[in-house]
């Protein structure tokens, strides 16, 4: 295998792997908040603000990350709604942002049954027990419910990030230079078909595998912290 390419061109799968952590970093943050907001709509009495959360959850889940990209990229511009061609340090990021949003959108969905489950996992002796101390809702939940719900949260939203990570490969194509983008490029100009997929699958992976230990080691300290 002739790898002499990428002293020239190792710069594309590091800026590649550097876009897509940002892309995935990002758009996580967006969804938590999303999903937060979906999750308590979903757990609400509310009948019309429930239904709709739930459908949304359906909708996104049932339909490719794929198609809500090109819905978001194609379709907003077409009702008005236009991303401003935004520059940072010389790169239009409105592709990037158009990205973002969508994984954002589509993270939303399962980070939403992240929280609803992890809340529901708390046993309703729990609430009982606060409401009949004189804790309101809001406390029940913020000082009860919520503190012993966050040890299957925190995980589970782990190992959402590295979805999203490997899923941010098919923001390519729309053009948002990420790692997968980054490696068709050194494909098709160094004429290597083969071993950019290779290196590539091998960053991934890399990136993947690192985060998925450190969450074990930190989900074994909170075991250990909790059993105390
Ligand atoms: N490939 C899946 C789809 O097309 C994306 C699923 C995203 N999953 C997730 N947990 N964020 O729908």
């Amino acid at each position: 295998m002739d790898l002499s390419y990428l002293s020239t061109y190792y710069t594309y799968f590091l800026t590649g792997a550097r876009n897509a952590i940002l892309l995935s970093v990002f758009s996580m943050c967006i969804s938590i908040m999303l999903g937060i907001l979906l999750a308590l709509l979903r757990l609400s009495k509310l009948k019309i603000p429930k239904m709709l959360a739930v459908s949304y959850v359906e909708f996104i889940r049932g339909t490719p990350l794929m198609i809500q990209l090109f819905i978001i990229f194609y379709g907003l511009p077409m009702i008005g709604i236009s991303i401003p061609s935004l520059t940072f340090f010389d790169t239009d990021i409105s592709r990037f942002i158009s990205g973002m949003i969508a994984m954002a959108l589509n993270s939303s969905a399962y980070v939403c049954e992240i929280f609803r489950s992890g809340i529901q996992s708390v046993d309703d002796g729990q609430v009982e027990a606060s409401r009949s101390l004189g804790f309101n809702y809001s406390s029940t939940m913020r000082f009860i419910v919520l503190p012993q719900a966050l040890r299957n949260i925190l995980p589970a939203l782990g190992n959402e990030l590295v979805t999203v990570i490997k899923e941010s490969s098919v923001i390519s194509v729309i053009g948002v230079q990420e790692l997968m983008y980054n490696t068709t490029i050194v494909r098709s100009t160094t004429y290597k078909s083969f071993s950019p997929l290779i290196i590539t699958a091998l960053i991934y992976f890399v990136i993947t595998f690192t985060l998925s230990k450190l969450l074990g080691k930190f989900e074994k300290h909170m075991s250990r912290s909790n059993a105390r």
